[in-house]
Formats: structure tokens, C-alpha cells, sequence
């Protein structure tokens, strides 16, 4: 299925482990049991394609989410990167480590390969990390990360003891989302810190947009193909869209044979213009 296709590439996580630049995302996904046969046989195409990172959080669907992720891959569970993100209102020193028990749980498994502080919140920073710190010496988180942090959150999190223990920051990331490329990008490209790009096709609404059509025809291509395209040129970025069907996985995983050029970036610049100046980092 893949023969023609080339293979996902890799990026480095900051302890030199590699992962795959291309996974998938979970969000609404668990929400209506009459979709749920359709997300996981979507979640085990995009397996089966190489899409063998996953990323998921407690927060949706109330859980379902991971129950949904959990289905998807067992007996698989060796081959994939499995991302969970922990609530802030849950980040306390303890209520960090009853939010992964619960995660893994609903998982059906032992281990989350990078979990993640979903926003910056109110429990203290520094009692978040030494939650990490203890589920990675139990065994049950391998690398932790955040999810949603600003340069100053991520300095301030740098600044605290164990902090630059942070294997990734995931934020919004998309051509009509550049803000990040002004400063948070580069200064996580500084630290070899990988982005994870959260919506890289703006939850399906980028599809349609015209520039995007047009780069797309010079490719033989789809709109979210470009987006992906797009996202995936930076070095030590990781797209993470949701596909809740297989031909929407299959699309996805394709959009890793293409390389955009300086003409499709001029067209792409022309109606997403780059930053030229710090803006606050925009969520969803
Ligand atoms: N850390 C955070 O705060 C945060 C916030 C948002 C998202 N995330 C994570 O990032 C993941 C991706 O973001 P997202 O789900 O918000 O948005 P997204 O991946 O940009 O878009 C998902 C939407 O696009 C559609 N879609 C997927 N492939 C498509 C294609 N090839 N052509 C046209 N439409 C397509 C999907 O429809 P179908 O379902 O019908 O395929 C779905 O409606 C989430 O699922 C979640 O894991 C994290």
C-alpha cells in the first residue's frame, strides 16, 4: 500500500529518539458511538501507512478519546508513539499522576511515549515536572512535553529545575496560523525542541481556500495535502491531522511526497503573509 509513496520522515526528539513527522490526531473522535467503527479502522489505516504516531489527550470526548485510541491499537501497541495530554486543572503533584493512571486506563496500556501539560494553567509549573519526573521513573510516562506555551511560558518553564527536560511543545500550526514562525518556532528549532502542529488544516475549514486550490492543481494535489505540505517544510515540525475516515488517512499520508517550491511559496505567502512582528499564540 505504501510502495509508492516515500517513507514518513523522522525528527529528533531533544534525547536524540526519533519520531515520525506525520501522525494523527484524536479530537472528537469518541464523541458518537455510531462513528466510533469508522475512527478506528481510520486510526489502523493510518498504521498500517506509517502513521504510527498518535495523539490524544483526557480531555476528549471525556475520555473517550483514549478508549477509542486504546481499541485502535491493541495488539499494535509496539508500533506506535503514543501522546496523552493531562488537564491543567490536573496538573498538581498528585492530581498529574491520578490523571495518567486514568489515561492509561482508558489506553489499555502501561506506558504513554510523551505526555503532555495541555495549556498552561494555574497548578504550579514546578509541581507538574516533578509529577513527570516521578511517572517517568514508574515507568509510566517515557517523555513529557506541553502543549499551548508562548515563548515567556516556554523561558519560564526553561527557568524552572528540570524544565528543559521538555521533549516537544504542541501548538496550532497551519498556513493561516503563522504566527509561531516569528519567534516560538525558532526558538524551539533553537533547542531542538520539536513543534507538534496542532489542526494543520484549520479542522478541515483550510480545504477550501482558493490559494491553496491553486497550489494544489500544480500538484496534482488536494488543498489539506498543501496544508500538511506546508507545515511539514519547517525542520522539527510534527503535523498531527484528524482523519476520521481512511480515505481522509490516506490523503493525509500522502501529502509526505510533496515538496512545495519557491513558486508555490510565493503564491502561499501572498495569501498567508508570514509575520513581521510578535503576536500573542493564537489556540483553539
Ligand atoms: N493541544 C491542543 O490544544 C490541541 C488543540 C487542537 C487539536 N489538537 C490535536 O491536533 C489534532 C488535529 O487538529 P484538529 O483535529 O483540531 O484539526 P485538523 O486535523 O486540522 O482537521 C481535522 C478536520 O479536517 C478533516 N480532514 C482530515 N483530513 C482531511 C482531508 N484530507 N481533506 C479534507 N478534510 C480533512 C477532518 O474530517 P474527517 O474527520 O471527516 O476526516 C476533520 O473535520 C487533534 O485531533 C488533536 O489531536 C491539539
Amino acid at each position: 500500500m505504501t510502495a509508492d509513496l516515500p517513507p514518513i520522515a523522522t525528527t529528533a526528539l531533544p534525547d536524540g529518539e526519533r519520531v515520525p513527522v506525520l501522525g494523527q490526531g484524536t479530537w472528537k473522535m469518541g464523541e458518537d458511538a455510531r462513528r466510533r467503527d469508522a475512527e478506528i479502522a481510520a486510526l489502523r489505516h493510518g498504521l498500517d501507512l506509517g502513521m504510527t504516531l498518535i495523539d490524544t489527550a483526557e480531555m476528549y470526548a471525556n475520555g473517550m478519546s483514549e478508549v477509542i485510541v486504546g481499541e485502535a491499537i491493541a495488539g499494535r501497541r509496539d508500533e506506535v508513539f503514543l501522546v496523552s495530554k493531562v488537564l491543567p486543572s490536573h496538573a498538581s503533584r498528585f492530581g498529574t499522576i491520578r490523571a495518567c493512571e486514568g489515561s492509561l486506563r482508558r489506553l489499555d496500556t502501561d506506558v504513554i511515549d510523551l505526555y503532555l501539560l495541555h495549556w498552561a494553567g494555574d497548578e504550579p509549573l514546578a509541581e507538574t515536572i516533578e509529577a513527570f519526573g516521578r511517572l517517568q521513573d514508574e515507568g509510566k510516562i517515557r517523555h513529557w512535553g506541553v502543549s499551548n506555551f508562548d515563548p515567556g511560558d516556554c523561558e519560564a518553564l526553561f527557568a524552572l529545575a528540570g524544565g528543559d527536560a521538555a521533549a516537544a511543545n504542541q501548538v496550532l500550526y497551519n498556513p493561516g496560523r503563522r504566527g509561531i514562525e516569528f519567534d516560538l518556532l525558532p526558538w524551539c528549532q533553537r533547542r531542538g525542541l520539536p513543534v507538534m502542529a496542532y489542526s494543520p488544516i484549520e479542522q478541515g475549514r483550510i480545504a477550501r481556500h482558493p490559494a491553496l486550490a491553486a497550489v494544489a492543481q500544480r500538484h496534482g494535489a488536494t488543498p489539506a495535502q498543501i496544508a500538511l505540505a506546508f507545515v511539514l517544510r519547517q525542520p522539527g515540525v510534527i503535523a498531527i491531522p484528524k482523519a476520521g475516515s481512511s480515505a481522509h488517512v490516506a490523503e493525509n499520508r500522502a501529502a509526505c511526497a510533496l515538496a512545495l517550491d519557491d513558486a508555490d511559496m510565493a503564491v502561499l505567502d501572498r495569501a498567508f503573509p508570514p509575520p513581521a512582528r510578535a503576536s500573542a499564540l493564537q489556540m483553539l
